[in-house]
């Protein structure tokens, strides 16, 4: 499938984004692991979320839906998966195979993870290793790459690992791995990321700490099946958060979106540029932090990056480059080489998408350094990644010719319906079959 975005026009309305990607696929994983059943509202019915569900009916647990974003999980508690029949193909997803590593690590039986071209080329020896520490037998394939066999039937026990990089993907394979382990499992990371698996544990009941940096919880408890209300995606909010902030005349509000601290640096960092973005209504659903967001134009300058923010925007570093590229002056992102490991080398895929659009860059090693000015228009490659193609897609509202984006089949990995809902909203685009 291939996008094309005519030049143009304005984002207004209202709109709710799908459920939140990460949220969906730990409430799955939880909700198969506690007892009890888990009642989910709100769920991602994108491929991603939906790798993760066939994962865990492979290993025989009774999953009913998604229908409108509802899911009902027969849970089978910590010790009640079965092994399944075959590899479990995980598709483009990052998160289901690295949090799936730890839980499967755990298990009596083998087990092994594979995934699409994209996932095969992604580096496992980041969850390799601390498995491995632990106990557990887990080989990758070459280069520490899908497949990863996982023999199964190795008590683990816990450990104390210091995160080399800054994943929430690591942290909560090792957390999970902890639930099976003897003794106390622990980590610190090098920033705070993303920690859904922490509150939605305790949510389950299970008890988490947080002393001074320290994440830890002890191996042998259970989970208690929780409803989980699964609150829209930030990082699909933020397309029309930057959509909005660039094209004159757009006053957008998005609803019941996740404003959880460890996923708002999109909001943070587009404020800092010059955006017009407040919260409103903010409460908390099951344990996350949720509100709707207004979003009106308003010109952009460009910045210096702050370092902290980095992990907390991680996922909308397409998104904001685009925003970048439409600000007066020039932008500056260090310190994430992290984006060069996603779905694509997310620095090098942007500058070429930039470069294609006359947009001036530099790609750095651990970032890209960003000329605001006009954008033109012409054809881009998105390496199959559903987030360069959705950054090229509302960059189409600045540029002054028309942005075809080649493969966006992957669109459909974290937002289903992505064109239909931009078209509703003021984006003139169109889908056509490649
Ligand atoms: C995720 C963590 C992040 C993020 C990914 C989802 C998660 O990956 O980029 O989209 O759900 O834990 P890393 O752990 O590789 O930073």
């Amino acid at each position: 499938m291939e996008f094309k975005v005519l030049p143009g026009g304005d984002i207004t309305g209202e709109a709710r984004v799908p459920g939140d990607k990460s949220i969906s696929h730990r409430a799955i994983m939880l909700g198969s692991l506690a007892e009890g059943t888990t009642r989910v509202s709100g769920f991602l019915e994108g491929e991603d979320a939906l790798a993760t569900v066939a994962a865990f009916r492979a290993m025989g647990v009774a999953i009913e839906g998604p229908e409108g974003g509802r899911v009902t999980i027969r849970g089978v508690g910590l010790h009640g998966l079965r092994p399944p029949a075959a590899p479990l193909d995980l598709g483009n997803s990052g998160t289901s195979i690295r949090l799936l590593a730890g839980l499967l690590a755990g298990q009596p039986f083998a087990s092994e993870l594979t995934g699409d071209q994209s996932l095969r080329g992604r580096p496992m020896g980041r969850v390799i290793a601390p498995l491995t520490l632990m106990g557990a037998a887990i080989q990758g394939g070459e280069g520490d790459r899908p497949p990863l066999r996982i023999a199964g039937g190795h008590p683990l026990r816990g450990i104390h690992y210091d995160l080399p990089m800054a994943s929430a993907q690591v942290k909560s394979c090792v957390l999970l791995a902890g639930l099976y382990a003897s003794g106390t499992t622990s980590v610190t990371e090098p920033a705070p990321t993303r920690d859904h698996t922490e509150r939605m544990l305790r949510g389950f009941g299970y008890p988490v700490a947080r002393d001074d940096g320290v994440i830890s919880l002890a191996g042998g408890g259970a989970l208690q099946a929780a409803d989980i209300d699964i609150p829209a995606d930030i990082s699909s909010a933020a397309f029309f958060l930057v959509a909005a902030s660039i094209a004159p005349g757009s006053d957008l509000l998005l609803t019941h979106v996740g404003i959880n601290p460890t996923r708002t640096g999109v909001l943070d960092i587009l404020r800092l540029m010059g955006a017009d973005i407040s919260l409103r209504n903010q409460r908390e659903v099951g344990g996350e932090p949720v509100a709707d967001i207004r979003v009106r134009y308003a010109p952009l300058h460009g910045i210096d990056i702050p370092p902290q923010q980095v992990p907390l925007a991680i996922d909308e570093f397409p998104a904001l480059f685009i925003a970048a590229a439409c600000a007066q002056g020039r932008t500056v992102l260090r310190g994430a080489e992290e984006l060069r490991v996603k779905e694509s080398d997310r620095i090098a895929a942007m500058a070429e998408g930039l470069t294609t659009l006359g947009v001036a860059n530099e790609v750095l090693e651990d970032g890209i350094v960003i000329e605001g000015g006009a954008l033109g228009g012409g054809t881009i490659r998105t390496f199959h990644d559903h987030r360069i193609a959705m950054a090229f897609a509302v960059a189409a509202l600045r540029a002054e010719e028309e942005i075809r984006i080649l493969d966006c089949d992957h669109v459909a990995t974290s937002f289903p319906g992505f064109d239909a809902l931009a078209r509703g909203l003021g984006l003139q685009i169109s889908a056509m079959a490649d």
